[in-house]
């Protein structure tokens, strides 16, 4: 069968090119503009690259239109129920299911790497004590290259792995020293005899006083928002990953920029905004008024933790952590606590009220997320630290996937410019 093309023309020429129509598994189909350039001299114009695919991935596929989210083919809500964070990781890293024996190697593997070496644990002295978690984790994630001289060699698969795996292990214990310092309180190292979920809580909440009593629930709730957050394609965060990792610079520095961009408030924020506009609400008795504020263009308020620019019917990761969320603020019995009571009239309004109806403005994963991280007594300064402590699995994938290439080429988007035309240099007396 002969490919199927789209053919373009330049009217001012006549000159006409005739582009590949490639086809993925799922998703529409993209077309192959290679030649745009060398045939016709025109780049395509697509600021924020809202139409364009910038690589080819097996890693994970979002459907917005009809609510999907599939990582390595296995959709969202068959992961959060059954499977845990490390198995996802496994999966996303190596494109199966692990079978006991691989899980059991891999377990051991990132047990391995979990420790910070000493001289790392001592750059939190330097850092301010109102610093803002994000920025230590920037600052130590860049730092752990100065560490592993023994597996640098970007070339060498199993140094890949490596650091792949050394990221994956030490983020939670980089994230729970950033909020230990925070609080003045004592690092507690990691335990090796815990799951990864048990493990981030207890060095973050165990004190060295009294034992640290871990609540099922709580765990679970966690462990699901882990696994939501583990990947969702080339958003900014990865594709920042993947245009460092093109130049061919090392994982631990790609993965720093990775975290810079996801500290952004248009990426990694939203569940923060949510918080902060309940406690901006203050009483359930004064939702009427901040509905009718939500819903009036005039007033450039918006109900946090509604709506997605991707998923337009639903958010399939919502619909999971919901159940999760409702589930912890019942057993923690939360559930009167203003903070959360005015959460869940909110979330009955807006599923009954026409306004967010008509719009198909759901509840989205950050508003859940959101109230769960509260629930669990992190800050809410943290919460994009948990974030990329599970987005981390998805970089390093991402990344590994890109490594991988037969041929790695060095990104360099074009543009259009549309500055000063040429002119001649004018010495400063005579301006
Ligand atoms: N509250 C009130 N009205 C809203 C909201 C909201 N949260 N979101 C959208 N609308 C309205 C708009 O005013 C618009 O109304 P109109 O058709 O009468 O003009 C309509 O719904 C469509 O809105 P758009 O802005 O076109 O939707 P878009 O897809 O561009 O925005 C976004 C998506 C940015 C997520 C938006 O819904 C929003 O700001 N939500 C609140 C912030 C939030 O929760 N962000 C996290 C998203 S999840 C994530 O990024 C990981």
């Amino acid at each position: 069968m002969s490919q199927e093309t789209v053919t373009m023309t330049d009217n001012r020429t006549g000159k006409t090119i005739v582009c590949p129509i490639l086809t993925g598994t799922h998703g529409p189909p993209v077309v192959d503009c290679h030649g745009l350039y060398s045939e016709l001299g025109m780049f395509t114009f697509d600021p924020a690259y809202v139409t364009t695919a910038s690589c080819e991935s097996t890693i994970t596929f979002v459907d917005g239109e009809n609510g999907i989210l599939l990582y390595r083919g296995y959709p969202i809500d068959q992961l959060a129920e059954k499977s845990s964070y490390l198995e996802v990781c496994y999966l996303l890293l190596y494109g199966e299911l692990p079978t006991t024996e691989q899980m059991d190697h891999f377990t051991a593997n990132i047990h391995q790497h979990t420790l910070l070496n000493e001289g790392l644990q001592r750059f939190y002295n330097g850092f301010r004590h109102s610093a803002h978690p994000m920025s230590m984790l920037v600052g130590v994630v860049g730092a752990l290259s100065s560490y592993y001289y023994d597996a640098m060699d970007i070339q060498n698969p199993e140094h890949r792995n490596r650091s792949a795996l050394r990221l994956i292990a030490k983020l939670p214990t980089i994230a729970a020293n950033s909020y230990n310092y925070l609080m003045g309180h004592p690092y507690v190292y990691p335990r090796n005899d815990l799951g990864y979920v048990e493990n981030l809580m207890q060095m973050m909440f165990a004190v060295p006083t009294q034992p640290y009593e871990f609540n099922e629930t709580a765990i679970k709730a966690l462990e699901v928002v882990l696994i939501l957050h583990a990947d969702h394609e080339q958003n900014a965060s990865t594709s920042t990953i993947r245009l460092a990792g093109s130049s061919q610079a090392h994982p631990f520095s790609c993965v720093a920029g990775g975290i810079a961009t996801l500290w952004g408030p248009a990426h990694g924020g939203a569940n923060e905004a949510v918080i902060r506009m309940l406690q901006q609400i203050e009483h359930p008795k004064n939702i009427p008024d901040y509905i009718a504020r939500f819903k009036d263009k005039k007033s450039n308020l918006r109900l946090m933790g509604f709506g997605h620019r991707v998923y337009k019917n639903y958010d399939p990761r919502a619909k999971i952590i919901r159940e999760i969320c409702h589930q912890l603020l019942k057993e923690l019995d939360a559930q009167q606590q203003p903070l959360f009571e005015i959460a869940m009239e909110l979330e009955r309004i807006a599923l009954s009220d026409e306004y967010f109806i008509e719009r198909k403005l759901y509840p989205n994963v950050d508003f859940y997320s959101g109230i769960i991280l509260r629930t669990l007594g992190i800050p809410l300064n943290m919460f994009t630290v948990i974030f990329a402590v599970a987005r981390t699995v998805g970089w390093v994938s991402q990344w590994m996937e890109m490594m991988n290439e037969p041929q790695l080429r060095i990104a360099r988007p074009r543009q259009l410019y549309t500055g000063a035309a040429e002119r001649d240099y004018v010495p400063m007396a005579e301006r």
